[in-house]
């Protein structure tokens, strides 16, 4: 680190936000990450400004006044949500976005994260081991949003020399927030229900695998992305990211051993379109070489700690 880092971070009161808020915060100081979003993260210790991420002159007004270095930019409308309002979804996640390499263009900030997903899939796409560089015909705007912002990432560095960052998150399970919006918020969601009422009824089929990852391991490959060497980057569209794959009958089976009298059962609703056009096992070979990517967490260890922190919560 050469300079004192100042880091915005937008759609920051979401699922992953609140975590990689605190995680940057023990990192840089709390008063060096500003938060933003459009609603109030509730229980912020640090700076907070409301912020529309359609709003860029008020976008850029902050990243000058709080003399910005650096952005994560989290805010986006997710893969479910986003089938119910195309065209914002569009402009949220794609105008917002380009609002953001505009900064990082005309050099007001230095380093941009930008999250890309496996919605950037389709069915053209290899279901198993699916490559870093392969057939793309994502069917969700969502997908479609995001692949497209990993195009743009990868011409304003190519054109502009700007320092994008990016990962392709599979599902992220937690247990310090709840998820909303996406097609891999079951895998949260079910952990709540066997807590609480020892059953859950699943929006996904039985034996839909999809890619996911542990929060501490999605926010350690985060962090170690962006303060990687930028010439150990060769990947400025996005990198695919693997952690564990599983389907909702394996994760039930994993629960059960903790919660005997656990049931799950099944009524797929059109989130399962969604999650069978995405894949099921990711080859992340670039992140393992390029900047020695690997995940700590499999289905046990997840499933393990998850109850433990969650029986302290619920
Ligand atoms: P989330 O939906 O929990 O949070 C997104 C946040 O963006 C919300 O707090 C929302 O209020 C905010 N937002 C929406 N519209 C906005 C706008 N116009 N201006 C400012 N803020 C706005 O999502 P998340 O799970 O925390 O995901 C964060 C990022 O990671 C997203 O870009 C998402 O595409 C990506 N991602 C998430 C997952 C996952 O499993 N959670 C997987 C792949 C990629
Ligand atoms: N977890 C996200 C979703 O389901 C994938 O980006 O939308």
């Amino acid at each position: 680190m050469t300079k004192r880092e100042r880091i915005l971070v937008t759609g920051a009161s979401g699922q992953i936000g609140t975590v990689l808020v605190q995680e940057l915060r023990s990192i840089y100081g709390i008063d060096q990450v500003i938060e933003s979003d459009i609603k109030h993260p509730g229980n912020s210790d640090g700076p907070f400004v409301g912020l529309d991420i359609l709003n860029a002159q008020r976008l850029g007004e902050i990243v000058d006044d709080f003399e910005i270095t650096q952005i994560y930019h989290l805010a986006a409308i997710l893969s479910a949500s986003g089938e119910w309002n195309p065209m914002k979804t569009w402009n949220v996640n794609l105008n917002g976005y380009l609002s953001i390499l505009e900064l990082a263009k005309e050099k007001r900030i230095d380093k941009i994260f930008y999250p890309s997903t496996i919605a950037v899939f389709g069915k053209t796409t290899p279901r198993q081991n699916t490559p870093q560089h392969t057939a793309m015909l994502p069917e969700t705007i969502y997908g479609i949003s995001k692949q497209s912002g990993e195009l743009l990432s990868n011409y304003y560095n190519q054109k502009y020399g700007v320092d994008v960052r990016s990962l392709r998150y599979p599902g992220i399970i937690g247990y310090q927030s709840i998820p909303s919006g996406g097609t891999t918020d079951y895998a949260v969601e079910i952990f709540h229900y066997a807590l609480k009422e020892q059953k859950y009824t699943c929006f996904l089929a039985a034996d839909t695998t999809l890619p996911m990852i542990y929060m501490p391991d999605a926010i350690r490959a985060t962090i170690e992305l962006m303060e990687a060497p930028s010439d150990s980057i060769q990947v400025r569209t996005s990198y695919n990211l693997s952690g564990v794959s599983f389907s909702p009958e394996e994760i039930a089976a994993e629960i059960t051993k903790h919660i005997p009298e656990f049931t799950i059962d099944y009524e797929p609703d059109f989130r399962q379109k969604i999650a069978e056009s995405w894949t099921a096992t990711i080859d992340d070979t670039m992140a393992r070489e390029q900047w020695k990517w690997k995940e700590e967490y499999d289905l046990a260890r997840i499933t393990e700690d998850m109850l433990v922190h969650l029986r302290g919560i619920l």
